[in-house]
């Protein structure tokens, strides 16, 4: 049987983040395109305010695949920003990260009761754009020229994942 499972990290996952942060498919598509080093990721870590950030890996039959996180969650405006990335290159395309946005999107609007999500990707990365969109993500304003920003709001994200949640149970056979 299949399975799917999403985790808080804890200090013994950040060497992991950091390895998949790290890889060329993940960190060209990052804003901050740096390398990270092994000290910087102890510091984020420990730095962390975990109260309005939130990183949580998941996995598909046990093996770690990838990373969602939510940050900057303002719980007086009800707002947050939303990231992922799939550190294992054989499950880039796979329903897991598909699921695992689900996973925290759903956490976000109906446990932790927020209302809009932020998001700003680079124009070239159309994976992430199209995944944004189906999961019900509009296209707001360039901010600045390579990069699109986005805005989620519950309403439009109920919507979209209504069929998404359907795709995951009745074809893939996966509890969301
Ligand atoms: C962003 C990222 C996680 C997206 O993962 P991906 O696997 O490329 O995403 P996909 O859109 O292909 O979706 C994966 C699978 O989920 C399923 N899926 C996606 N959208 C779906 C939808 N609306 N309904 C049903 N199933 C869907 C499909 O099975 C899809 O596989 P397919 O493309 O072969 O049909 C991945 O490309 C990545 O880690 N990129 C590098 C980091 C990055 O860019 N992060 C985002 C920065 S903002």
């Amino acid at each position: 049987m299949i399975s799917a499972e999403l985790r808080a990290i804890t200090v013994e996952d950040i060497q992991l983040l950091r390895y998949w942060r790290n890889l060329d498919h993940v960190r060209s598509q990052m804003i901050d395109g740096d390398l990270i080093r092994k000290e910087n990721q102890e510091k984020w870590f420990n730095d962390l305010d975990k109260n309005n950030t939130k990183y949580f890996i998941y996995s598909f039959n046990k093996k770690d695949v990838g990373n969602v996180n939510i940050s900057k969650i303002d719980y007086k405006k009800k707002t947050f920003e939303a990231g992922i990335f799939c550190g294992d290159v054989t499950f880039l395309d796979h329903w897991i990260n598909i699921w695992a946005c689900i996973k925290i999107y759903d956490y976000s609007f109906n446990e932790l009761k927020l209302q809009k999500s932020y998001a700003t990707i680079k124009n070239e990365n159309l994976g992430a754009l199209r995944l944004n969109k189906s999961l019900g993500y509009i296209f707001n304003k360039k901010i600045k020229d390579n990069l699109q920003y986005l805005t989620l709001d519950k309403e439009d994200y109920l919507k979209a994942s209504g069929k998404i949640k359907k795709y995951l149970i009745d074809f893939v056979k996966i509890k969301v």
